[in-house]
């Protein structure tokens, strides 16, 4: 036998073959032809979810939890610190120094660079499809993607800051005492005191402010706050359980 040849792709095509051999080689060729096609098919399905080009990616986030979640996002706890870094270097020329869409570079540009101060806006807006629309860009605007140019943890803490810029200054420390006397008794200090329904799930990075603040008001009426802005600072602060915040808040006004 060739040197170089595996033992059972050539062992049987020598002239003494016997039929069963040839039957079982043409069987296994056959049954390669199968998985091939499979795969094929696989990888046609595959391309048909990755939304790499083609129409623009809604902005308004998917409806959430665990349902449907697909490992395209990491699931390791971001870091709005690190994110603020990278923000200030390859961002900030479009976004703005404090992601007011006001860089010098977004008077021409159309649609405008997002305005990641709009507290109305951002309050529908996932950490998970803003790390999305990083990685990918957004087709046919200014917004390009960032990958490889940022690695996925970059890419995250990235998301995470933008994402957080809405967050009002104090707002974190404020959540948090709130949360500590009226959903810590149940949700533990860390959010894992329920184990069924886990705040710190990193599933919930799908999960809008106005998702979270609507499933506390849902699932159980009577510990919302009296006073709204309590609720929202409370959600601020329960996101924390996800990301570590940029507490120096620094441009915040
Ligand atoms: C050349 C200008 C430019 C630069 C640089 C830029 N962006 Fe953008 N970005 C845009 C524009 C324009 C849009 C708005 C696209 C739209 O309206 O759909 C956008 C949209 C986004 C969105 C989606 C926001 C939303 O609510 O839909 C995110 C997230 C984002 N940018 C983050 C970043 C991050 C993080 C960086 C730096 C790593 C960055 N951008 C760098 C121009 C830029
Ligand atoms: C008396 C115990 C208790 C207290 C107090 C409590 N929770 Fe809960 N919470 C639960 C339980 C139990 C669930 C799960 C119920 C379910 O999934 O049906 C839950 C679910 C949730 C959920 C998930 C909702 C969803 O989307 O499914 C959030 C978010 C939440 N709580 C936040 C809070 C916040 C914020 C507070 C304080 C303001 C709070 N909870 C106080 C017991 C409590």
């Amino acid at each position: 036998m060739p040197a170089g040849l595996p033992a059972d792709e050539h062992g049987s095509c020598g002239p003494m073959a016997p039929t069963r051999s040839v039957t079982r080689l043409t069987l296994r060729r056959l049954l390669r032809g199968v998985v091939y096609v499979g795969v094929l098919i696989l990888a046609a399905c595959w391309s048909e979810r990755t939304p790499v080009a083609g129409p623009t990616p809604p902005r308004t986030p998917l409806p959430s939890p665990s349902a449907g979640w697909r490992d395209d996002v990491p699931r390791a706890r971001a870091d709005a610190v690190e994110g603020s870094k990278y923000y200030a270097r390859y961002c900030s020329q479009c976004h703005g120094d404090f992601g007011a869409g006001d860089g010098p570079g977004a008077a021409l540009l159309k649609p405008p660079p997002t305005n990641f101060r709009d507290a109305a806006y951002m309050r529908a807006q996932t950490p998970a499809w803003y790390y999305r629309a990083i990685t990918n860009g957004i087709p046919g605007t200014a917004m390009a993607p960032w990958d490889p140019r940022l690695d996925a943890q970059a890419r995250w803490d990235t998301a995470f800051y933008v994402w957080s810029l809405a967050t009002p200054p104090g707002s974190v420390a404020r959540g948090e005492s709130t949360y500590v006397q009226r959903c810590a008794p149940c949700h533990g200090i860390e959010g894992a005191g329920v184990p069924a329904t886990r705040l710190d799930d990193p599933a919930r990075v799908r999960e809008s402010r106005a998702t979270v603040a609507a499933g506390v008001r849902q699932v159980h009426p009577e510990v919302v706050p009296a006073d709204e802005s309590d609720l929202e600072t409370v959600v601020e602060f329960v996101s924390t359980f996800l990301y570590e915040p940029d507490r120096s808040e620094k441009g915040r006004r």
